[in-house]
């Protein structure tokens, strides 16, 4: 249910619009796409739980929401169940075994665009091994019912939305380098309108095989003979071997505290989980609630420690497996103190001027996010991902789906920006089976234990702020969940020096962050949240106004 109407409400003396999530008693569902929604939302009527719920609405989005739903590229599940007990899936891709440090350099060292464009862009895809991990895992319906709403919905198409026609349309300049992507995608070149039918008979027909097969089609059978034959005959780098051996890793969550919520979240090869801690525990303490939320006090205090935060990242974040990430060190309370007190209330500090792990104690860096919680309790976040927009650009030759292009989330050259302008290092360079850091930041939070909020959303190195601003906006200025969401975003990644801002903040206080010497950037928007606030005996859903994602619930 929603009010058209907005209330004015003050919170801590600063007004915010009112804007009102959905409710529900039992269960909810939020997405960033109608039918993904609809379709969690019946699995859960129908005696499913969160888990299987997840894995329909992967599934769905596979189909409905092509520039990020996938079955081409990878991400995250993170869990906590009805018992307490919590789990992280990482089923990001890894590099394929043939993936060499220098592979996107051309002759003078220069990173070249094959880490973004084409098939030699595509890590080897962990989503359907994800999703199968899950379900017999942790799932309770049958794997083939999962499956066969996002083939119904391939094989009979679905109206393309007003957004995603806009999308199709944006991208044409990639999508059409790729005859299979123009002839799906754009119709040959002559567009969808919204409210027209995408039929997609190829992916109706992998899904068909996945359904009744598993993920064994996708990993080792027909599925994974066609993929790695189109990836051979393009200069592709994925084999059958590569396929075969992907593995999904099973991690714990990383774990913290703030303002005594407990905090569950992504660890590496995520960077955003130990991001959201180290940011959090700098806040606290700084006394950066009592200015407001959107003022420019509050910014900026933000700002530096996001600012300090992705320099770290670019030092220290890469795959756990390869290499070793000083975790406890990058949380240790005297860290965060010494950040802390690094951060002058009234002046921006030059990004130059920082130096990653500075007083670290000695050892002793397109996508789409859902959250579901279920009737009995269980909560799941779900981000998973192509990289960018439609991935790599290519669909897979008679196969309906398209490859990411997660490989250019590797420093292709350590010190050169990325396609996100991300300058990351050494632990983050490329490696066979290495999977590559991500941002993407599924995170949980307890109050005196019980669920209490759950957020994740798609957008780069900027996933990692917004959920921060998602979690200050609940936790530290006390706004409700869709305001929380609502809210105008900041982001600093170090480098470039820049503040990115989305409109909606007064010029005022646009005016007051460049007098302490930031250097603004207005950006149109930033994620696409999808979030849940258990309060009060209800289940508060609040899909993002960026998107023309909904909440849903019973
Ligand atoms: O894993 C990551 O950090 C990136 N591949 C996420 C990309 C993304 O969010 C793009 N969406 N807007």
């Amino acid at each position: 249910m929603r009010f058209p109407l907005p209330l004015l409400v003050v919170v801590l003396g600063v007004p915010v619009w009112a804007a009102e999530p959905a409710h529900a008693r039992r269960a909810m569902v939020v997405t960033r796409e109608p039918h993904a929604t609809e379709i969690g939302l019946q699995v859960l009527q129908s005696g499913g739980n969160a888990i299987d719920a997840a894995v329909a609405v992967g599934f769905a989005l596979a189909v409905t929401h092509p520039p990020a739903g996938n079955l081409g590229g990878g991400g995250f599940l993170l869990a906590r169940f009805a018992d307490g007990k919590t789990t992280f899936l990482d089923f990001r891709e890894r590099a394929p075994q043939s993936a060499t440090r220098d592979m996107y350099l051309d002759a003078a060292g220069i990173p070249t665009d094959a880490s973004i464009v084409g098939y030699r862009a595509a890590g080897v895809p962990g989503t359907v091994r994800g999703l199968e991990y899950a379900s017999r895992k942790y799932g309770r319906k049958p794997w083939a019912e999962l499956v066969v709403p996002a083939e119904r919905l391939a094989a009979n198409g679905f109206p393309v939305s007003y957004g995603l026609a806009a999308s199709l349309r944006e991208h044409y300049r990639l999508l059409s380098r790729f005859p299979e992507s123009k002839r799906i995608f754009l119709r040959g070149g002559r567009y969808f309108e919204g409210g027209e039918m995408l039929v997609q008979r190829e992916l109706a027909e992998t899904l068909g095989r996945i359904g009744r097969l598993g993920a064994k089609d996708f990993y080792e059978g027909e599925t994974a003979r066609r993929l790695a034959e189109d990836m051979a005959r393009h200069g592709g780098l994925i084999t059958q071997a590569d396929l075969e051996a992907y593995s999904v890793a099973e991690r714990q969550p990383l774990t913290g505290s703030h303002r005594g919520y407990s905090i569950i979240t992504a660890p590496p090869p995520s960077s955003g989980g130990v991001g959201i801690l180290q940011m959090l525990g700098v806040l606290e303490g700084s006394g950066f609630e009592k200015s407001g939320a959107g003022s420019a006090a509050s910014l900026h205090i933000m700002a530096e420690a996001m600012r300090r935060y992705f320099a770290d990242r670019a030092q220290f974040l890469g795959d756990p497996d390869f290499v070793s990430v000083p975790v406890k060190r990058l949380l240790d309370p005297r860290y965060l103190t010494s950040i802390r007190r690094s951060i002058d209330p009234n002046h921006a500090t030059p990004s130059d001027a920082i130096r990653p792990g500075d007083g670290l104690p000695a050892e002793s860096s397109e996508t789409t996010h859902y959250s579901i919680v279920d009737s009995e309790g269980n909560v799941v976040a779900v981000t998973y991902t192509l990289n960018g927009g439609y991935g790599s650009g290519v669909t897979a030759t008679g196969l309906g789906f398209l490859l990411n292009n997660e490989m250019d989330d590797f420093a292709a050259r350590p010190g050169s920006p990325n396609a996100y302008g991300l300058v990351q290092g050494e632990a983050n360079a490329i490696q066979p089976r290495k999977r590559p850091l991500s941002s993407m930041t599924p995170t949980i939070v307890l109050r005196n234990g019980s669920f209490y909020l759950v957020a994740g959303t798609p957008g780069g190195p900027t996933i990692i702020n917004t959920v921060l601003q998602v979690l200050v906006n609940v936790l530290d200025f006390g706004m409700n969940v869709q305001d929380a969401v609502n809210q105008p975003r900041i982001h600093h990644q170090w480098k470039p020096d820049e503040l990115r801002m989305e409109r909606g903040f007064s010029p005022d206080t646009i005016s007051l962050l460049e007098a302490r010497g930031h250097h603004i950037r207005i950006v149109e928007k930033m994620g696409e949240v999808a979030a849940i606030l258990a309060d009060g005996g209800w289940l508060h859903g609040a899909a993002d106004p960026r998107t023309e994602g909904t909440a849903q619930g019973y």
